[in-house]
């Protein structure tokens, strides 16, 4: 086993420096276990990066080679590809030095970062002291404009930990190949493009994880309205590759995907909150030509028939996450 499966658990909620809203960390073990039914992933592009949970789980746990990420926000792009970057020790120290107050918190909230580094160092420091990790205008502080709460401003910001995450994560940048902020269309193109997926775009693989048909909007500072929807499904239909997509389980989303051999809904929790009283979602739908490829060869097996709910204690039960790993790392090349 090499060392980076032994550090990696999927269960780590520092996996991403990021604390994201509708984070997909718990997707981890379900889409390494279908990795590992299937064939050797070279390169694993997130086109909607957010927290990028995922790409990262399964890159250290060596169920994939590479990675490309990229997401429409300036600051969510501009902190990845500092990561990633020979600038991801200016950060870390930014990071270990920045000054957690209400003041600061204002200030940077106002700010129109023109540099990466700035805008990298913007966002993870209103991811971790804004309410549930959102961006966007509507979230305030966490402990809110008096701090009067038991929770205060930084409260969420371990400096140190977050600063080691960061060097920890730049190490692996040799096996990132782009990070870009764009449109996901814009994606589509530059993968087709770089030379690394010249003979072998067939054995791309895409996870798609676009923003909520419901609730985006006070999540993040980029969304999309009913024609996007509609437009990403028929986009999705022309993908060169392997794919999978998760989206928020609610009817709009069902009746677009619950037709394909690939669908299957899947039981998830989270923690992000829209405010005191709404709670998102606690499903997630998950489809994938995967999951439709095993359905044909296999039979059910370990995948759920056709809208039956999967358990994701269930999977972990029948296959440990460091099993997943060992058992990705054995075939990586
Ligand atoms: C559901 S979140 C992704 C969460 C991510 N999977 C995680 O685990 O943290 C959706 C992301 O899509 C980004 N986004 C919205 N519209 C986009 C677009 N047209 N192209 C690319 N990214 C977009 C948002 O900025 C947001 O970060």
């Amino acid at each position: 086993m090499s060392a980076s499966v032994k550090k990696n658990r999927f269960t780590n909620p520092y996996i991403s420096p990021l604390r994201y809203p509708g984070g997909k960390r718990k997707l981890i073990p379900l889409i390494a276990d279908l990795i590992s039914r299937s064939q050797p992933v070279p390169l694993f592009v997130e086109p909607f990066a957010g927290g990028a949970s995922v790409s990262i789980g399964l890159l250290e746990a060596g169920c994939v080679e590479n990675i490309a990420l990229s997401d429409k926000d300036f600051l969510v792009a501009s902190f990845w590809k500092t990561v990633f970057s020979a600038r991801a020790t200016e950060l870390a120290e930014m990071v270990l030095s920045a000054e957690i107050t209400l003041d600061n918190w204002k200030m940077i909230k106002r700010a129109q970062p023109s540099t990466e580094i700035e805008a990298a160092f913007n966002c993870i420091f209103l991811n971790r002291t804004s309410f549930s990790g959102i961006l966007n205008d509507q979230a305030g502080p966490i402990g809110g404009q008096k701090q009067q709460s038991e929770y205060t401003i930084d409260c969420r910001f371990n400096r140190e930990k977050l600063a080691s995450r960061i060097l920890e994560l730049s190490e692996l940048q040799e096996r990132v190949v782009f990070v870009e902020c764009q449109d996901y269309a814009q994606t589509f193109d530059q993968v087709r493009q770089t030379a690394f997926c010249q003979d072998r775009l067939d054995q791309v693989l895409w996870y798609f994880d676009p923003p909520f048909f419901e609730k985006a909007d006070k999540l993040y500072r980029h969304t999309f309205n009913d024609t996007g929807h509609l437009l990403f499904r028929q986009l999705l239909r022309h993908i060169e590759g392997h794919w999978i997509l998760s989206y928020d389980d609610v009817p709009q989303a069902r009746h677009y995907y619950s037709g394909d051999p690939g669908f299957a809904r899947v039981n998830l929790s989270y923690n992000a909150r829209i405010d005191s009283n709404e709670r998102l979602s606690s499903s997630e739908i998950v489809v994938s030509d995967i999951i439709a490829e095993l359905r044909r060869r296999q039979g059910q097996g370990c995948i759920p028939a056709m809208g039956e709910v999967l358990s994701l204690k269930g999977f972990q039960e029948t296959i440990s996450d460091n099993a997943l790993s060992e058992r990705c790392s054995e075939r990586a090349v």
